[in-house]
């Protein structure tokens, strides 16, 4: 029975998940860089023992030790490389900070070398989701898994149906890849309410009348944490007055949003909505050009319900464009990741954590992706032309829209004919790199005639 755990590193997440751990009946340890945070920390909850050197925080642990670490990607190999000449064999360390996958692949060796177990944990929800229950991704040595499984299971957030939202990803770096593709679709969630936002406010809504249009699309199959929290930023004003308007127009990220662009580029994975979402941070920060389109036409009433309908399409190829990544890193890593058990334990805790997981869980679950169930198809049939006239009118009214456009093109890229002939000619005519043909199997070269 597991009920002592270690935890390093007191940031933001590290306090708020032993404050959650330890609500939880477990007795906790704590170690963190600099002891002023520990001690600070201790007097606040004096129920949880605090370390300040490293190897008492490690002779503190009942054996087999179990101990997390909360600290930032840069600093693991710091940790762990000093960790490692303390523990013992069999016990296990849980790296739950935003690392990069191949990372936690290395230190799981590492660990085993010492016949240490290691469990690579991605970790959602931030503070709030810290300590009240976050999804959580761990992976890496199911051996150490099934040791911790009742801890993960008391800590995480609960489904609708009561479920933790916990499940045991895979070998290797699988919990973190997966945690990274979480983040590549929380960009791009984030970005497409943002040019939402923006495409009202283009259309001259103001602020509280663009969350009460938010506020009516979170009710249905729309719902999602994060258009709750931007109705409340949308509303919220201090004595300066709407904080939303004082903000910079610029957004900064830590890299797992291109951790996940790099992936797919790396395993030949097309997530333009995800890249697009993580290029507008970029773009933010580059100087203005001071020649902005402005067109003040009035739009029609309908151009509310189609923008909403162009959502929920934008939302579907976004998560495809994610499943689809994880599918194609699973198989070619042997992974076998559970897609529907990875929808749903992104459903509470999570920050992307939506009423629209349930839709991805009934669509995995009968073995099919999202664009090939057959109401989304029908939907996509029947209000093609609307969202195709509601992203003109995007542009017709120059909102910065990559997320919708990207989505829109993605679809149309499965859909229609590429023009990929002709791109496979040039590379002939130049490079002689050949090119299939529609008729017979084979790869073949033209020599062709220059006019
Ligand atoms: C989560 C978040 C979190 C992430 C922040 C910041 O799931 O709790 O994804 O892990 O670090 O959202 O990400 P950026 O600074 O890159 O926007």
């Amino acid at each position: 029975m597991l009920n002592n755990i270690g935890i390093i590193g007191l940031g933001v997440m590290g306090k708020a998940i032993a404050q959650n751990i330890g609500n939880h009946g477990y007795t906790v340890s704590l170690y963190n860089k600099t002891y002023e945070k520990t001690a600070l920390f201790i007097k606040q909850h004096p129920f949880f023992s605090g370390f300040e050197k490293l190897n008492d925080f490690v002779n503190s642990l009942e054996k087999p030790r179990k101990i997390l670490l909360m600290v930032s990607a840069n600093a693991v190999d710091y940790v762990l490389d000093q960790l490692l000449e303390l523990v013992e064999k069999e016990d296990i360390i849980m790296d739950g900070g935003n690392s990069f996958y191949r990372d936690s692949e290395r230190r799981m060796k590492q660990c085993a070398q010492k016949g240490i177990y290691f469990i690579g944990m991605g970790i959602s929800g931030g503070e709030e989701g810290a300590l009240h229950g976050p999804s959580l991704m761990p992976s890496s040595d199911h051996a150490a898994y099934v040791q911790v499984v009742s801890l993960l299971e008391n800590i995480a957030a609960k489904n609708d149906e009561g479920d933790a939202c916990v499940s045991y990803i895979g070998q290797g770096g699988s919990g973190h890849f997966v945690k990274m593709v979480h983040n590549g679709i929380e960009y791009a969630d984030m970005q497409l309410i943002s040019e939402t936002y923006m495409a009202l406010k283009k259309n001259n809504y103001n602020n509280a009348q663009i969350a009460d249009i938010f506020e009516t699309w979170n009710q249905g199959e729309l719902f999602s944490y994060l258009i709750t929290i931007t109705i409340d930023i949308l509303r919220f004003s201090d004595e300066e007055g709407e904080v939303l308007d004082r903000i910079k127009d610029v957004a900064h990220h830590k890299g797992t949003g291109a951790w996940s662009a790099l992936s797919a580029i790396e395993y030949n994975e097309a997530v333009p909505s995800l890249i697009a979402a993580l290029q507008a941070r970029f773009i933010s920060s580059k100087k203005k050009v001071n020649h902005a389109y402005d067109n003040d036409e009035q739009v029609d009433d309908s151009f509310i319900d189609d923008l909403k309908m162009s959502f929920y399409l934008s939302k579907v190829m976004i998560y495809h464009q994610g499943f689809e990544l994880m599918k194609k890193v699973s198989d070619e890593n042997n992974w076998g990741l559970d897609f529907t058990e990875i929808a749903r334990i992104w459903q509470k805790g999570c920050i992307i954590q939506s009423a629209f997981l349930k839709k991805i869980i009934s669509v995995y679950r009968e073995g099919k992706t999202l664009l090939e169930d057959e109401k989304i198809l029908q939907m996509i049939d029947h209000d093609q032309r609307n969202w195709r006239h509601a992203m003109q009118i995007l542009i017709m009214k120059g909102v910065y829209a990559p997320v919708y456009l990207s989505s829109l093109t993605y679809y149309e890229g499965l859909s229609t004919c590429l023009g990929m002939n002709l791109i496979q000619a040039q590379r002939d005519y130049f490079g002689a790199h050949t090119y299939e043909r529609i008729d017979k199997s084979g790869f073949y070269h033209t020599e062709w005639q220059r006019n």
